[in-house]
């Protein structure tokens, strides 16, 4: 049966091809972003993550017309490159706001429903940047790392309601996420990390547009929102970034350190 479902950043990359994907297996999507979108299966919702009162007035919009949101994916999110001693405040907020708390405020302005409901779906999208420091992507990955901690600690305060909480952590794909990339001109143009810097983006830029492509992100979210019990974590990545993960399980710490420093000659 058709569930109905709420997705952010549905206007580009995983966001998008994921709604078309839901919206032709026949459930009602609503998806979330800043800017206008229209399409003939998906009601689109113009709101900013960050915004509270917004998110919570789009809620209560859905509500209205379905009377319940079977699933919530926390999909928005962007990058921000740049040395860690760098960052701008301005920089860190508009991070950690977009990817970590745009998350929160989905969950919480959804979740009193799911438990009145008595059943929900939360799957939100992490990195596999939120499994390990990326260098020059190090506030990035911290939204991610939060988004971690929150999810696996939100599984467990509302599985009892009959909510399952899932998280996945794509490798690099191809989407608009690097030309969205916003990157820190202070670290561009200091002497001891400009050049390490510039290399390292080179580097992530080539990857990503070289990445997978969005609807293979599309299927794996697809099987979460349909298959019966969901696991807590979904690794969505090409051989050599899953191997990544489960060396960094694996190997000391200062060991993946090394690697990670000799990987982006950083
Ligand atoms: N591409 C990759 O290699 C990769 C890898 C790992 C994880 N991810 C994660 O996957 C998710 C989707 O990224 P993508 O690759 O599909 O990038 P994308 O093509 O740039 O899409 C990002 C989406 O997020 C929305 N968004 C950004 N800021 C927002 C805000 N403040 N409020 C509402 N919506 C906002 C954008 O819509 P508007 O601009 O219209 O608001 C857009 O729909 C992100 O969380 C990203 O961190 C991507």
């Amino acid at each position: 049966m058709g569930k109905v479902v709420l997705i952010t950043g549905a206007s580009s990359g995983f966001g998008k091809a994921t709604a078309e994907m839901l919206a032709e297996r026949g459930h009602t999507v609503y998806g979330l972003a800043r800017r206008t979108m229209e399409h003939e299966k998906i009601h689109y919702l113009t709101a900013d993550v960050c915004d509270r009162a917004a998110i919570d007035g789009r809620v209560a919009e859905i509500i209205a017309r379905e009377a319940h949101i079977d699933v919530l994916i926390n999909n928005a999110g962007m990058g921000i490159g740049g040395a860690l001693e760098l960052a701008t405040a301005e920089e860190i907020a508009c991070q950690m706001n977009t990817n970590f708390m745009g998350c929160v405020n989905l969950c919480q302005a959804v979740l009193p429903h799911m438990r009145k409901q008595g059943h929900g779906r939360i799957v939100n999208i992490s990195s596999i940047g939120g499994v390990m420091g990326l260098p020059y992507q190090g506030f990035y990955s911290a939204s991610k790392f939060a988004i971690e901690g929150f999810s696996e600690a939100l599984s467990a305060e509302v599985k009892r309601f009959g909510i399952s909480v899932s998280m996945v952590e794509p490798g690099d794909f191809a989407t608009n996420f690097t030309a969205s990339r916003r990157n820190s001109e202070a670290t561009l143009k200091d002497a001891a990390y400009g050049p390490v810097f510039s290399q390292s983006l080179q580097l992530i830029e080539k990857e990503e547009k070289g990445g997978l492509r969005p609807e293979k992100m599309a299927q794996r979210v697809a099987h979460i929102v349909e298959c019966r019990k969901p696991r807590l974590r979904y690794v969505v990545a090409n051989l050599e970034q899953k191997l990544s993960v489960a060396i960094k399980r694996i190997v000391p710490g200062n060991m993946f350190v090394d690697i990670l420093r000799g990987y982006y000659k950083s």
